[in-house]
């Protein structure tokens, strides 16, 4: 009897002991998963775009055409092709460079023109996919797997575009290695056309949490995972960042994606320490009209 009692209070101490360990692994991690970094601290664009596994699910976003995942719907990208070519007067003989073209929906239609289209992207299989549709087409586009930061060219092009609010991932720092880049690519009368989010879409949105077991229907994984999405707002700077946390059984991944809301005067000074003037803000990269409420807008730029 007394033997039985000693194995149960021993086990029962293990059992506490084990408990109280594991909350204090759990409880850590939810405080690691709930850290609100300083904006811009990580970057890791580069794991969303160019991971294996979500590239592919990204590349099948960008190619349905009735989706606004990874691209606009082509209803949208056909009208912006169709204002393009007729706003900057695409032709042959003009030089245009798309930076983050990802399969290349806005290059190909562009392409058809007879203009000399550059199309930059990090994504290796959206490169590819647009690679090979560009030669089953007989488009004439020079694809280049590169991160755009590092992009250098001795070209000077007469559009540079920079599609789906790409510069709005950026950091402060990212932005002006951006700007100076394009500043350096124009030609005298080269013009720069970019979409960003806008501080109407920052005050739509809210803090919030959501978890589940493969959250977002397995983007993240092809293997069972439990995912936490944290959306943190900065007011101060108007800065927001969705936080992914992704939890395997043998591996944790954290995904940033940080996101800068601007007005027409904040991005206009951006613009002008780089040397650019804007020139109009379309409400989007359609030509659209601007308004004051709508989530994002576009910028037509060009040398000062
Ligand atoms: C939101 S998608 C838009 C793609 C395209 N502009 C469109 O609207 O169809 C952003 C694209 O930018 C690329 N990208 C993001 N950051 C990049 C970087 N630093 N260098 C090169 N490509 C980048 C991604 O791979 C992705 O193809």
């Amino acid at each position: 009897m007394l033997l039985t009692q000693s194995v149960c209070s021993d086990y029962y101490l293990y059992w506490r002991a084990d408990i109280l360990m594991s909350g204090e692994i759990i409880f850590n991690r939810l405080q690691d998963i709930f850290f609100r970094p300083k904006p811009f601290s990580v970057y890791t664009t580069g794991e969303l775009w160019t991971d294996d596994y979500t590239s592919q699910r990204m590349l099948e976003n960008h190619l349905d055409g009735a989706s606004d995942l990874s691209s606009r719907g082509f209803d949208f990208i056909d009208r912006s092709v169709d204002w393009m070519i007729n706003h900057f007067n695409i032709k042959e003989d003009i030089s245009v460079a798309d930076f983050g073209c990802g399969p290349g929906l806005y290059t190909s239609r562009l392409a058809k023109t007879g203009a000399r289209v550059t199309g930059i992207d990090f994504s290796l299989r959206s490169i590819e996919y647009a690679r090979q549709y560009a030669a089953s087409n007989n488009l004439n586009i020079r694809y280049i797997h590169q991160d755009y930061l590092n992009f250098e060219s001795f070209e000077r092009f007469d559009l540079i575009t920079m599609i789906y609010c790409d510069y709005s991932a950026l950091s402060p720092s990212q932005r002006k290695t951006m700007l100076d880049k394009f500043a350096s690519l124009l030609t005298v009368d080269g013009k720069i056309l970019l979409d960003v989010h806008s501080c109407a879409g920052f005050d739509l949105l809210e803090e919030s949490v959501i978890c589940g077991r493969n959250l977002m229907n397995g983007f993240w994984s092809p293997r069972d995972y439990f995912g936490f999405k944290n959306t943190f707002k900065y007011p101060d700077v108007k800065v927001s960042l969705d936080k992914y946390t992704l939890i395997e059984e043998d591996r944790i991944r954290t995904i940033y994606n940080w996101l800068q809301y601007f007005d027409r005067d904040s991005i206009r000074a951006e613009f002008e320490q780089s040397g650019l003037m804007i020139e109009s803000f379309p409400g989007d990269v359609a030509g659209g009209l601007y308004s004051p409420e709508s989530p994002v807008f576009a910028v037509i730029a060009s040398l000062e």
